[in-house]
């Protein structure tokens, strides 16, 4: 798909946008204008540091220096050899992500297992007679050694999906079986904000349906992504008021089971594991202005990808894992520049992967962890720069 014509393209589309189209002067001031324009620059900026040779000069943001940046290799995932030093009494591990301290948390299934007799056609649970998971199934790891430094979360989860940490460390959860998203701000045992009914799967604006994943911007923004039934995105403000759904008629996104969530703020996109459409897209995030600009997501799809279960960002890169999709797809990891819409480098342990399902990048960017669905584990990766 992504023609080298196509790419630049959408990189004259991302970076050198009409911003007086896009921000009519009713709405947004100069002022906004010229912190977009900034954005954008800083944005072109981030990607000369990702490649390793920025040359600080902001305003010369054009094609050619993309072409150089296209030969250079991203950093390397390399496995962290004995991590975790001691084996984790886990079940089906469905989430992942790195708190401000730099330690990965997970979230995991326990005892519990989705199969064939969890849901019946019209979504429902059918197995909440047995009550929730009777163990902690949120577990904070040493990353020097993968130990257990905290657990949390017993009696409260039926079956669990993603596991968001935003930057003030509060915990965003899904469970597809009560088809409901959890914020719990550090330390409280409530939720703060609660979205969907209680074992109630629905395509209302007050239901979800097995919601997989949730994205928050610096701004507060919330990203939900609704899930494996209705296949759409729901954009919320902090306080958890509806702002908008992605996507939005006549607007054109087809998304089939949207599994995982990255932003990427600095280019105000929203990368999305599209499952089953087996591509990454990202449109609009819309983080500067209330409606999504109209222009069309840059979309990643390559014959090799599979079904992408998870995503996660780091600097203007998106790096990814797929899942078992046929015996001639190896199950791998991929890292994907969106502004070009390649994959620019595939990555596995020597061990290779068997059902990774989401994965999660430090914020310092040093160290990145991949969780998987039987074998139930946690890899830890180092991201290193390449040699050549
Ligand atoms: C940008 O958009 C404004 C407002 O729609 C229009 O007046 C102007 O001609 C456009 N400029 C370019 C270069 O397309
Ligand atoms: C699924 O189970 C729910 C709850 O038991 C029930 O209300 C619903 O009718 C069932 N749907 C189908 C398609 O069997
Ligand atoms: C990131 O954090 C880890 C763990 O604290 C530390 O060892 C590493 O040096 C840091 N890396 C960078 C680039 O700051």
């Amino acid at each position: 798909m992504a023609t080298s014509c196509l790419a630049g393209f959408a990189l004259v589309l991302a970076l050198s946008a009409n911003l007086s189209a896009a921000f009519p002067q009713d709405y947004a001031g100069q002022e906004l204008l010229d912190e977009v324009r900034q954005l954008l620059s800083l944005a072109s900026t981030n990607v000369q540091q990702v490649h390793g040779h920025g040359n600080g000069d902001q305003s010369d943001v054009d094609e050619s220096s993309t072409d150089d940046d296209h030969d250079i290799k991203p950093d390397r995932p390399r496995v962290v050899k004995n991590w975790p030093l001691t084996p984790l009494k886990i079940g089906q591990v469905s989430g992942v992500s790195v708190n401000s301290d730099l330690q990965p948390v997970i979230f995991h299934r326990g005892d519990h297992v989705w199969n064939e007799y969890s849901f019946n056609e019209s979504h429902h649970y059918l197995q909440g007679s047995k009550g929730p998971i009777k163990e902690p199934t949120v577990l904070t790891l040493d990353p020097k050694d993968g130990k257990v430094l905290g657990q949390w979360g017993a009696n409260l989860f039926y079956m669990p999906h993603g596991l968001t940490l935003d930057r003030h460390d509060n915990l965003w959860l899904t469970d597809v079986a009560l088809h409901q998203v959890f914020k719990f701000r550090p330390g409280e045992l409530q939720p703060s904000l609660t979205f969907g009914e209680a074992f109630q799967p629905g395509s209302s604006q007050r239901h979800l349906c097995k919601p997989t994943s949730v994205a928050v911007a610096n701004t507060g923004e919330i990203f939900i992504a609704d899930g494996y039934c209705n296949n759409r995105i729901l954009k919320y403000n902090a306080a958890g008021g509806l702002l908008r759904v992605i996507p939005n008629p006549p607007e054109f996104l087809s998304l089939q089971v949207p599994h995982a969530l990255a932003l990427i703020e600095s280019m105000d996109r929203l990368c999305v594991a599209d499952r089953e459409n087996m591509r990454v897209t990202c449109p609009r995030a819309g983080l500067y202005s209330v409606q999504g600009k109209r222009e069309p997501a840059l979309t990643i799809q390559q014959p090799d990808m599979g079904r992408v279960f998870g995503v996660a960002a780091r600097g203007n890169l998106v790096y990814a894992v797929n899942g078992p999709t046929s015996p001639l797809l190896p199950v791998q990891g991929f890292t994907i520049d969106p502004q070009t819409e390649s994959v620019v480098d595939h990555w596995a342990p020597e061990e290779g992967f068997g059902n990774p399902h989401a994965l999660a990048i430090c914020p310092n960017n040093s160290a990145m962890y991949v969780v998987e669905i039987g074998p139930n584990r946690v890899w830890k990766f180092d991201l290193v720069r390449p040699t050549n």
